[in-house]
């Protein structure tokens, strides 16, 4: 029996547990979502973040700037917010125009209101396991793993996929769970072979169906990160979805799996950030 994880029913009851979180500690945690240009799934993942937020009874801002917006009026901008009591979480949305260094601009954020985990001292904070906002996406598969009761300790975990934002950070998730990591990438040699071997498999690659049925080990958990737009608009993981689900223990679907999850991680990091003050 294959258990499909129902991300979008599992982040709508965290978001509910935030909320009530939210409702005692007296204090209405802000979110400001900063977003440059006007690429259009941006905009929508920034529409998205701000609707969640007020459903948490947070408040949000969101700064919309035109995509020529000069490097020191950026910066300006997240000083402003660094001051601003009433914000505790700043994010600023990643693609950036190209005029502009991502690793600059997010410099200037105040450690204290990062959102998402992005910033080298909370990078920092996680390879030596001090507590420190995690990035979204890779939290959000721990969340997936954990409510499921997906056995962790002693599990061979692979990773494919070594992005800053998904692939390190939910590399070192696993080891502080006791996981035995193995984080493949497109240079590695026998990926099949290296997934065959794995209780845990996460997929964050970016290609649509790449990994197949029968490089998933009977009774593995299989968590898609991949978010891929087919010709035919439809959206498909990274993940074989059909072979794998009948190979696999647990599985995230795409659309439903870790997507849902991203948003309400970020409203856990925005209320951490409030909690401390
Ligand atoms: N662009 C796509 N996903 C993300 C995210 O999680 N955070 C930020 N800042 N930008 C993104």
């Amino acid at each position: 029996m294959t258990v499909v994880i129902d991300g979008k029913q599992t982040a709508k009851e965290i978001r509910a547990e935030l909320r009530e979180e939210a409702q005692k500690l007296g204090v209405v945690p802000g979110l400001c979502v900063i977003l440059v240009g006007d690429d259009p799934a941006s905009a929508i993942y920034v529409r998205n973040k701000a609707r969640a937020c007020k459903d948490a009874g947070f408040y949000s801002s969101t700064i919309k700037l035109p995509a020529e917006t000069a490097r020191e009026e950026l910066l300006a901008c997240i000083r402003e917010q660094n001051a601003d009591p009433q914000i505790h979480g700043i994010l600023v949305q990643l693609p950036l125009p190209k005029h502009l260094d991502e690793q600059e601009i997010l410099a200037a954020i105040d450690p204290a209101k990062d959102a998402d985990g992005f910033l080298p001292v909370s990078a920092g904070k996680l390879l030596l396991g001090q507590k420190a906002p995690v990035a979204c996406t890779p939290q959000g598969c721990l969340e997936l793993l954990k409510r499921s009761g997906v056995p962790m300790e002693g599990a061979h975990a692979v990773v494919v996929g070594r992005s800053n934002i998904v692939g390190k950070p939910m590399a070192l998730l696993l080891l502080r769970e006791n996981c035995t990591v193995t984080v493949c990438h497109s240079r590695t040699k026998n990926l099949p072979e290296i997934c065959r071997t794995a209780d845990i498999l996460v997929a964050a690659i970016g290609k649509p169906r790449f990994i197949k049925g029968d490089w998933i080990k009977p009774g593995a958990a299989v968590i898609d990160v991949g978010i891929n737009r087919l010709e035919d608009g439809s959206i498909t993981g990274d993940v074989d979805y059909e072979a794998a689900s009948q190979v696999a223990g647990w599985i995230t679907p795409v659309p439903g799996g870790v997507g849902p999850m991203t948003i309400a991680m970020l409203l856990k990091n925005t209320l951490e950030a409030a909690k401390r003050g």
